[in-house]
């Protein structure tokens, strides 16, 4: 699968929305971001369906939507009729992942599971047939602007491992402290889709940043030799 860049909206400017979203898919972007969170699960309240039908109606590109929520099943529905084309949750909120898959999938969206940097890579091993994606904290979730936790490379390659033996070709997203400096690193662990808030609209120029971020990470793969990383493909 080639690289795709999701620029996170959590650290766009929330009054200005709908010129960010434009200047990430000037940028080259594939997916918007869209982080929701219920102070609660996490310290930080954002957005909620309303939020996200209003996105959806300026955005060219899919909604890839971020549950840091507990109960999500009430809410999935919800965000579907929003918008969103993915939906990843929490494993940590759910009890029964199995049956919020299912309802994610019922409602034809794509499901992902997202780990915390604490949660072990098991948590998703009875599921790994049918997840979608699975998305890798690498921060601490509540929060833009962290440092990535170097840590979370290893992870991404057990995970990467996990969906390889239950022959799930499945993408692994990669969220927080993503940025230039390590996200060729970052794609050479494994991740297919790379989040990016404050490092793409942190920078005075988002487009520009969107279009840097994927530059960096094909240079260093054409260095190796042939990539599967391609904007095109
Ligand atoms: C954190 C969110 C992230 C966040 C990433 O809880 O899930 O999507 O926006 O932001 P940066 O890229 O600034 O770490
Ligand atoms: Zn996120």
């Amino acid at each position: 699968m080639p690289l795709k860049i999701a620029p996170s909206l959590l650290a766009a400017n929330f009054a200005a929305l709908g010129a960010e979203i434009k200047a990430v898919e000037a940028g080259g972007a594939d997916l918007l971001h869209v982080d929701i969170m219920d102070g609660h699960f996490v310290p930080n309240l954002t957005m909620g369906p309303p939020v996200v039908l209003s996105i959806k109606k300026v955005a060219r590109i899919p909604l890839d939507v971020h549950l840091m929520i507990e109960e999500p099943d009430r809410y999935i529905p919800a965000f579907v009729e929003a918008g969103a084309s993915m939906i990843s949750v929490h494993v940590e909120v759910l009890p029964h992942l199995h049956r919020t898959l299912q309802l994610i999938h019922s409602l034809h969206v794509k499901a992902g599971v997202a780990l915390n940097p604490s949660t072990p890579v098991n948590a998703m091993a009875e599921v790994a047939e049918l997840v979608d994606h699975v998305l890798v904290m690498s921060v601490n979730p509540g929060f833009g602007g962290q440092t990535f936790i170097p840590r979370s490379e290893s992870k991404i390659r057990a995970v990467r491992k996990l969906l390889d033996a239950a022959g799930n070709r499945a993408p692994i997203e990669v969220d927080g402290g993503v940025d230039v400096t390590n996200a060729a690193r970052i794609v050479a662990a494994g991740a297919e889709i790379l989040v990016a808030g404050q490092s793409i609209f942190g920078t005075g120029d988002p487009a520009r940043a969107t279009r840097e971020l994927r530059e960096v990470c094909n240079a260093f793969v054409g260095i190796d030799g042939p990539s599967p990383v391609r904007r095109d493909g």
